[in-house]
């Protein structure tokens, strides 16, 4: 990575100058107050059975600027805390609700409000357990459970709202300093150079609002790992940023851009952006969400000291006594916009990523064939070539899904357009693949290249759909096609068009099964500051890119989902895979971790990164298989794919400049292996789609850290190597070359089973485990039923109708529990009912299953299980069965004579398998006995 290229917390003036206010704050120690304070008159109760908002004004009390402060309860023990500026000279950004949050958040009437009349101190209950203390003299705030804050605000002092003020009426910060001749003197804080005009390399950003930063401090009391803001390639626990063991030097950063070979273990800002922390200790989760698009700084520090704020904050309760000393202090710092953060009270992690989806948005339920494997390369160079591909995965009997199309498959980056040359007939090329089931996807990036007689390109500028640059014009710059113009996606005409761009008739040559693959959207440009847009050019109604920068990566990518959601009368599920992210992107479709190195290190920080994907409220990511730059060597590119199997989003991507790596060209044993690790993926698809569905319900991850699923246990807090898969199976990917073997720990008292071998593990803590290239470890666990599918075929629209296995891991009670879920996989409808929903429950010999459909009767329920209904068990696995039974038996409703069923029990590892019991999956109304 050119580190040059990208701006350090000095160099940037909002950041540098909200870093120094903290440090003026921590030197004067108890000399210090914060100047802001609630005016106690303010304050109001706008109370009524539905609504209540607490009202106040805050007072800088050293410049006299007025601000307004405005918190209110949600549903889902949920707050929201607003503070703006009272009377700004212009409006300050606050658009970024209407495109983050999915819908107006939800209002709640709290138990209790009132206001001590003395002190002003204003308590707020949610519930027995909850509450919210604002003291007004300095303004802070407290959201405590059981009496014990967890959270408090501006507990240190560092809010700062730079209000908006006129070159002519700033009064400019002095400080003392000895000059030359070694005489003290008042000169002007050299933190005053960059409020109204600031370089950095050959770029000058004329600031032409001066300085506009907000910044708190949040703290978690009595929490040592907070999670959480995505994309930093950096790890699950996140470290510390100013001073202590292993910490980075700078502050953790979100602002949207593209990094070439960006570094590992770093807080460099990546490409996508999600301002939502969660922390995490033995008894409780809570969270916060910073809405904030503009470039945000997050400093961490944890204070172990005895006198640390937990202790210095009695006043706002009592401190739990059950959890360790140390706070995670961090500090939020933004450049634009208005303060407009939501708290979520938990309790468990798994709550605060419903809170947190609930009001950004579900997760989508993807089509099936979006968790199959893709196999994508730049580029794939004509039409011979993807069919070529296509049918050597056939010839060696490989499964995948998807091939993509990359940049080069247009007519000189145009995007909407074909190299007539090398895809004469695109139609025909898809329509090929589509006979076999498979899909395709084609690259449309938000640069239109500037050139004549481009219809795009016209269109565009006829109407205005780009980005103008602050004296007018359109904004143009350096990307792929040379010099280019971007889409304003803040403007609801060119977003429309945009959209209408995506249809049959618009994008000629591209049909159903084409999909779409939106890049360079943070927005990436050549020629710009750190690689992106300069933030003085101009969006619709006049906002700079400044204040809405992370959002750009977000509204581009949702235009182009809604474009190809709208596209056929009957909506499918859109797939669009973008690389710029920001809150609510899971609403639209996966993300991946962009441009990775095919080495070690990357492999293993690909755990990390998803996982933190996962707890920033994205659950749907992967990385590039088996690294994009360089050629691997063919034992990282097993260990790759045996990694990807269980990540969410798994697709082979590769450079221009690198050696052709599908997998059907290795060589033996690499050939086989990575077969056998692609069709390990298929086989677990029908546990994949049921834990896409939990997440579109919930929001909890399907790939989700040891901690989230044993959450007491402290070893696991920061571990980030080895994760669950749902609640059911544990992975510990193999990341390191040479490996034979590897350490997993185990957790929790009841029994693992390897997933090829069914051995039985009762072990608690780090065990050794044999791990040679062909073994991925991983387990499942007992207690849980897992539905596979066992048949090989070559995509995953070739198994709709394959029967399932069930693999039943006995916990110590001899009991176990599963689901699965199964729809079309492609439309619209199981948001009406046409699903199935199935839990299957073992206690003690018995097997049998019910519906967990919300509404089993109605007729899109009925008719679909009805159509489903042929949907049957094809076998059964029961791990950790103690005996070899003497009769296995299916008793049906229907049917009263039960019916004996062929089984074989393995006594050297304590499995039964029972053959065919022919048992519906989508009806029940059956029960299996094994007496
Ligand atoms: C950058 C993307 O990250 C990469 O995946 C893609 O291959 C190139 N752009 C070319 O489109």
């Amino acid at each position: 990575m050119k580190k040059e290229d990208f701006k350090t917390c000095s160099q940037s003036g909002f950041c540098q100058r909200n870093r120094a206010y903290a440090d003026d704050a921590v030197s004067a120690g108890s000399g210090f107050q914060s100047p802001y304070s609630i005016i106690q008159d303010s304050i109001q109760f706008n109370h009524n059975s539905k609504n209540s908002h607490v009202k106040a004004e805050i007072e800088n009390t050293d410049t006299k600027v007025i601000f307004t402060l405005d918190v209110t309860l949600l549903q889902d023990n949920t707050a929201r805390v607003r503070i703006n500026e009272k009377s700004p000279l212009k409006p300050r950004y606050d658009d970024h609700a209407k495109y983050t949050l999915h819908q107006d958040p939800i209002t709640v009437a709290p138990q209790h409000m009132e206001k001590d009349t003395k002190t002003g101190v204003v308590t707020v209950i949610l519930d027995d357990s909850r509450k919210l203390i604002i003291t007004p003299e300095p303004f802070k705030m407290a959201f405590l459970v059981n009496d014990s804050p967890i959270i408090t605000l501006n507990d240190r002092g560092f809010f700062n709202f730079e209000h908006l003020r006129t070159k002519e009426n700033h009064v400019p910060k002095m400080i003392k300093q000895t000059n030359d001749e070694g005489v003290m003197e008042e000169q002007q804080s050299e933190l005053e150079n960059t409020m109204w005009e600031e370089t950095f390399k050959s770029w000058t950003d004329p600031k032409p609002n001066g300085p506009e930063s907000i910044a708190l401090d949040i703290s978690f009391n009595g929490f040592s790992h907070v999670y959480g803001i995505p994309e930093h390639a950096s790890s699950l626990s996140l470290k510390e940023t100013r001073g202590g063991d292993n910490a980075y030097t700078e502050p953790y950063r979100l602002y949207n851009t593209d990094v070439f070979e960006y570094a590992l273990d770093s807080p460099t800002s990546l490409y996508g952006a999600v301002p939502f922390m969660t922390a995490h200790r033995k008894d409780i989760s809570a969270g916060v969400f910073w809405m904030n698009p503009s470039e945000t700084w997050i400093d961490i520090t944890k204070d172990k000291s005895e006198k640390n704020t937990i202790h210095k904050i009695l006043d706002f309760g009592k401190k739990s006594s059950d959890n360790d000393d140390t706070t995670t202090q961090t500090h939020w710092i933004s450049e634009a916009g208005v303060l407009d953060l939501f708290v979520f009270f938990g309790p468990t992690t798994k709550d605060v990523l419903r809170q947190y989806t609930t009001l950004t948005g579900a997760p989508a339920l993807p089509q099936m064939f979006a968790i199959g494997y893709h196999q994508c390369r730049w580029n794939y160079i004509n039409e011979k070539d993807v069919l070529d591909v296509d049918s050597k995965f056939d010839e060696n009997d490989i499964p995948y899904d998807v091939i993509w199309l990359d940049i080069e498959y247009t007519d000189d980056k145009k995007y909407f357009t074909w190299d007539q040359a090398k895809f004469p007939n695109p139609i025909e090329m898809e329509k090929q693949l589509d006979h076999k089931g498979r899909q395709l996807v084609v690259i449309v990036d938000p640069h239109i290249k500037r050139a004549h007689n481009y219809r795009i390109c016209d269109e565009a500028i006829k109407d205005k759909h780009f980005v103008q640059q602050p004296s007018g014009g359109d904004y143009e710059a350096w990307c792929w096609p040379g010099q280019s113009s971007w889409v304003d996606f803040f403007n609801p005409k060119a977003r429309n068009w945009w959209k209408s761009e995506f249809t049959f008739e618009k994008f000629a040559g591209t049909r159903e099964n084409v999909h779409l693959w939106n890049d360079m959207n943070e927005p990436a440009i050549f020629n710009g500051p750190e690689i992106t847009m300069q933030k003085e050019m101009i969006h619709h109604d006049n906002w700079e890119h400044r204040v809405l920068h992370n959002l750009y990566s977000l509204l581009s990518h949702g235009a182009t989902t809604d474009g190809i959601r709208e596209r056929t009368a009957i909506q499918k599920r859109p797939f669009v895979l973008a690389r710029g992210f920001y809150s609510g992107v899971q609403r639209y479709g996966p993300v991946w971790t962009g441009d990775n190195m095919a080495n070690w290190e990357a492999l293993t920080f690909t755990n990390p990164m998803v996982l933190t994907n996962g707890m920033g409220g994205v659950p749907f990511s992967g990385a590039d298989i088996p690294g994009f730059f360089n050629n691997p060597t063919p034992e990282l590119l097993v260990r790759w794919y045996q990694t990807g199997v269980f990540q969410p989003f798994f697709r082979a991507h590769a450079h221009i400049d690198t050696k052709r790596r599908e997998p059907y060209l290795l060589d033996e044993p690499h050939k086989s292996l990575t077969r056998a690790a692609i069709r390990e993926r298929y086989a677990l698809l029908p546990y994949w789609y049921s834990l896409f569905y939990d997440t579109y319900k919930n929001g909890t991850p399907m790939m989700r850290p040891m901690f989230m699923e044993f959450p007491q246990d402290e070893n696991l807090f920061a571990m980030e190597d080895q994760f669950m898969l749902g609640e059911a199976i544990l992975v510990k990917p193999i990341t390191k070359e040479d490996a034979t073997s590897t350490e997993i720990y185990f957790s929790g008292d009841q029994p693992w089973y390897d997933m090829k071998t069914y051995e039985r593990t009762l072990h608690t803590g780090l065990k050794t485990v044999e791990a040679p290239l062909e073994k991925i470890p991983a387990y499942y666990r007992g207690g849980f039923i897992v539905p596979r599918r066992e048949r090989i075929r070559r995509s995953s629209a070739a198994m709709k109708l394959d029967p399932f296995t069930l693999i039943i891991a006995l916990d110590r009670k001899s009991m176990a529990q599963g689901t699965l879920y199964i729809d079309d996989g492609e439309t619209y409808d199981f948001q009406q009912g046409s699903y199935a929903h199935t839990g299957f429950y073992y206690n003690r010999g018995t097997l049998n299953c019910a519906p967990l459909h919300n509404d089993v009767a109605s007729p899109a329920a009925t008719s679909f299980a009805e159509s489903m209904k042929l949907l049957r068990v094809e076998r059964i696995h029961v791990l950790g069965l103690k005996k070899k039974p003497s009769h296995v038996r299916l008793i049906s409703n229907n049917d009263d004579q039960p019916q004996n069923l062929p089984f074989e029990y393995d006594d050297s590892n304590s499995s039964l398998m029972i053959r065919d019991p022919a048992s519906s999956v989508t009806e029940c109304g059956w029960t299996i006995t094994i007496e």
